[in-house]
């Protein structure tokens, strides 16, 4: 960041910060504001000692404040974290602004034209490029996970502000529209104070998808069009003898809706209900487009001679529907838009009325109704080319082009919906189902292999197991309804809106056969009719179900009617892969060399069995759950194995970090998509010597000793866990509409993910992020004469391994020793808790200390300085909400539970949330 810039942010949070001063004493008073400021200052003080004992001090003089007076510096401290946080979004859209500009013309750095030159470098050619253009596919997929601590109408009051500061920023600004900017934000300043900063009611999955939307019609509408024009100018500028427009590679899908494990709030006509919402929201918007194309394309017949296919099918639209008035026959481009309004129109009419119950037979549609996007891009075609033919260049490659793009990326149903469930949901509904028919009467206790035969001789056969009328428990019905749901909805409402089943927890072939064997059921696998309709995909995440990943695919792809299906899907097996429960179970290091290895070794017997493997990354925000900057994380992903298909989670909080500002989220997907292409035609030695595998190998294995010795084999950890972190008060946060764990068994392998990351990060040990690592690390530079060197050279030279090492020194940086000694205090048994937080302070100076020799630094973040500054100027202000957060949990557990005690610890909550930039 330049100078200029760090002052435009100085600016923006002294003009944020001085208006939440007035609010605080204005509406708090005096001795509210003068409590805050007095408690930064000490705070600031204590950052210089690092001392436990002024920490403790510091605790204690909180501990005799009022609730109410805690409650109001939580307040400040968090709100003033949502103005820095909007401060500092606003600074990086100027970077990005300057940075624009003083590259220009050469590309910026980390963006897809820099990638194309990259690969023009790398001998890449034309005609690769091109082969690559038509199968690549690259696909953000949102998610609902709840770990956006920030409710919506935060989120709403700030983007608002957002807009007033860019007004302030206008030169030709009058002094009373100043004025007016000013009092806006000072508006919204004032209701943010005394509006609930965490939810009161929990969010129903319908209000999760509207939010989904919000980011669609709010960002991507107006960057998606953007990405393609500066892709397309890229690709003129470095490979000219490339003409013609580019096929979509990006597309975007969500699982809000869609996603049922564990959350038994999403049922069939939830999904079926969010596929409508999608529906409408985009037919709301090409109408709206459509409507003013119509105003804009006035070309008539005399000036602008119409192609003779695009007059054929003109006069097929006016027989077809009557309501469109052929009377403006001269001006074609806009009778044309005017059927196209038509059709959708017909088409918003069909699916507002529209009977989803299942049946055998098919149903076709009305005529003029738009089933998918393809019929629609191909009106929006015909118009283009025969605009071109008549010369109307601009008008060819406008408004109406940004109208074909979006349709051929949103399709008539905006994003595809992944549905996802847990692989015992399926078993159990199967066990009811093979008792019922007679086939079984004990398949969940068969053995796997047992399970695989059985389930192989049902697909071979084709007589039917279900009956139309469902005659078993309320979990087996909601299986099979939610089958028989999408396939009614892909029949009759949308053939784009789902094409994809994924299966949690997937161990063994059964669990995919099963759920082959549900789809054939609801005639969505009809191999003797050439159809099978879904892709599945199994989600592998512990680690032995990553290291049998092979086996199991490899099993399944030997089983015809298994190969038959996926030939169906066009010879692709897609895997998904999940970071956080590997991360849990195994440790960071462990985890995500698993998954490295994986892929390289799916990819091997994809090969083998003649079928792509695209890999669909499951990955949370921090870097416990798989975070971290996702141009990097991709380019540090194992040679060969992206090859133009990859698929990514976006989920909770990094929705609005990466999606909430057009302007961010365009760099974001330039930068994913710099990286998938770099990635996708990786350099002859990108792969590691063999022998750098083979350490990985041997420091995850002792990394994962180290840290499974501590969380699952220390017997005094777990209640540790339970004390030293608010995890149980982590649960009663209203994220999101699912609940926060799967049993109510209090074992840490029960746990979801995100609650485990999210009390560790609160708590400042952060130690998913890293714990074993320091350990693995120095064991092998202490038994390996050049130990140390090897490690180095492989952080110079290996991306995995420096992601790796770049991610850890990002969440050490995050911790905080002094503050996780104050809630080891909340230990009732002291002993216990010097004792275990003992081990995780030494593991944690041995992994800083490992990390700074491996990357030849003095400190933390010296070559990351912007973060670094960024850490380090939020510290004052997060700490006091550790402190006060640590006096509340306090109270709550020596017995009061008043419920403004408890508002005051989930707003504590999230206040370090927004000061640390990372939930869970
Ligand atoms: P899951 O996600 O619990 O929904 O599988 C875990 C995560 O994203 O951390």
């Amino acid at each position: 960041m330049r100078d200029g810039d760090k002052d435009a942010l100085g600016t923006d949070i002294r003009l944020l910060g001085g208006m939440l001063g007035e609010v605080i004493r204005q509406v708090a008073g005096g001795n509210a504001f003068e409590l805050e400021e007095h408690l930064r200052g000490r705070a600031k003080e204590l950052r210089t000692s690092h001392s436990v004992e002024e920490a403790r001090r510091l605790r204690d003089e909180l501990e005799r404040l009022e609730l109410a007076d805690l409650r109001t510096l939580i307040r400040a401290f968090t709100v003033f974290f949502d103005l820095v946080n909007l401060a500092e979004q606003r600074a990086r859209i100027r970077v990005l602004r300057a940075r624009t500009r003083q590259a220009d013309p050469l590309p910026i750095a980390e963006s897809v034209e820099s990638a194309l030159r990259q690969l023009r470098l790398r001998g890449v050619t034309a005609q690769q490029l091109q082969e690559f253009f038509a199968q690549a596919q690259l696909v953000p997929t949102f998610t609902a996970h709840p770990s956006e601590a920030r409710r919506r109408t935060v989120l709403d009051k700030l983007r608002h502000m957002n807009q007033a500061m860019d007004q302030l920023e206008r030169q030709d600004l009058l002094p009373r529209e100043r004025e007016r900017c000013r009092r806006d934000m000072k508006e919204e300043i004032e209701s943010l104070w005394q509006s609930d900063l965490v939810r009161v009611l929990r969010p129903t999955v319908l209000d999760e998808v509207r939010h989904g939307l919000e980011v669609v019609e709010g960002t991507l509408l107006e960057v998606v069009p953007r990405l393609y024009r500066d892709l397309e100018d890229g690709m003129e500028k470095v490979y000219p003898e490339l003409v013609g427009r580019l096929p979509s590679l990006v597309r975007f899908r969500s699982w809000i809706g869609g996603d049922r494990d564990g959350n038994p709030n999403v049922d069939h006509l939830t999904t079926a209900k969010t596929v409508a919402m999608h529906q409408q929201a985009i037919l709301e918007v090409y109408l709206q487009r459509m409507n003013d194309l119509g105003r804009r394309l006035s070309q008539t017949t005399q000036f602008a001679p119409l192609s003779p296919e695009l007059a054929a099918s003109l006069k097929a639209d006016c027989e077809l529907l009557p309501e469109v008035s052929p009377s403006a026959g001269h001006e074609p481009y806009r009778l044309k838009c005017r059927a196209i309004v038509a059709r959708l129109e017909r088409t918003r009419r069909y699916l507002e009325t529209l009977d989803l119950r299942w049946s055998e037979d098919p149903v076709a549609p009305p005529p003029g109704v738009y089933l998918g996007g393809d019929e629609l891009h191909d009106d929006l075609r015909l118009m283009m080319d025969s605009l071109e033919a008549s010369k109307a260049h601009a008008a060819a490659n406008g408004a109406l082009r940004d109208m074909a793009r979006l349709v051929d990326v949103f399709g008539l149903h905006l994003m595809t919906l992944d549905i996802r469930q847990h692989s015992g949901r399926h078993t159990n509904a199967l066990h009811e189902v093979f008792a019922w028919a007679g086939v079984c009467s004990h398949y969940a206790t068969l053995s796997a292999d047992e399970k695989f035969g059985l389930l192989a001789s049902e697909l071979e056969s084709s007589r039917p197991l279900i009956p139309t009328h469902l005659p078993f428990s309320e979990e087996t019905v909601e299986v099979i309804q939610t089958f028989r749901s999408i396939a009614a909805i892909l029949e009759r409402q949308c053939p784009e809106a789902v094409q994809t089943y994924i299966i949690s927890l997937t161990t063994q072939p059964a669990h995919l056969l099963e759920v082959l064997l549900f789809c054939r059921e609801a005639g969505l696998f009809r191999p003797s009719a050439g159809v099978s309709r879904l892709d599945i995909v199994p989600l592998f995440e512990t680690l032995e179900a990553l290291h049998s990943g092979v086996a199991i695919l490899t099993q399944l792809l030997e089983l015809p009617v298994y190969r038959r299906h996926v030939a169906l899907r066009g010879d692709r097996q897609e895997v998904m892969i999940g970071y956080s429960d590997s991360n849990k179970e195994s440790g960071f290091l462990q985890s995500v060399w698993a998954l490295y290895r994986v892929q390289i070794e799916l990819k091997e017997m994809g090969e083998r069995a003649g079928v792509a493997v695209p890999f669909f990354h499951g990955r949370g925000g921090s870097i416990g759950r798989g975070g971290g900057p996702a141009n990097k994380g991709i380019q540090a992903q194992p040679a060969g194995t992206v090859a133009g298909r990859l698929r990514l989670t976006e989920q909770g909080e990094m929705i609005a970090d990466r999606y909430g500002h057009p302007a961010i989220a365009e760099r974001h997907l330039d930068q994913v998509l710099h990286a998938t292409l770099l990635a996708s035609f990786p350099t002859e030695d990108a792969a590691p010597p063999a022998d750098w595998e083979a350490i990985m190998e041997r420091l995850a294995s002792s990394s994962r000793g180290h840290y499974r010795a501590l969380v699952y084999e220390d017997p005094d950890f777990l209640r540790y866990f339970e004390q030293a972190t608010p995890i149980e008060e982590i649960a009663q946060l209203k994220l999101g509409s699912r609940p926060s764990r799967r049993t109510t068994s209090r074992r840490i392998d029960d746990l979801r993910a995100i609650p485990w990351v999210f009390s560790w990060m609160q708590s400042r040990h952060t130690l998913p992020g890293w714990y074993g690592l320091g350990s693995a690390m120095e064991e092998y530079i202490n038994d390996e004469p050049n130990g140390l060197e090897t490690l180095q050279a492989m952080y110079e030279r290996w991306p995995f391994w420096n992601t790796a090492i770049a991610n850890a020194e990002m969440i050490l940086s995050k911790a905080d020793l002094t503050i996780a000694r104050l809630y080891a205090d909340l230990v009732v048994d002291q002993r216990l808790a010097s004792r275990v937080f003992g081990r995780i302070e030494q593991e944690y100076n041995r992994s800083v200390k490992m990390v700074c020799r491996v990357a030849k630094q003095g400190a933390l973040l010296e070559r990351m300085p912007v973060l670094q500054r960024s850490i380090q100027q939020r510290n004052p202000y997060v700490d006091p909400l550790s402190f006060i957060q640590t006096v509340l949990l306090r109270r709550l557990r020596s017995g009061d539970s008043g419920e403004e005690l408890q508002a005051g610890v989930l707003e504590s909550i999230n206040g370090v949330a927004a000061g640390l930039k990372n939930t869970g």
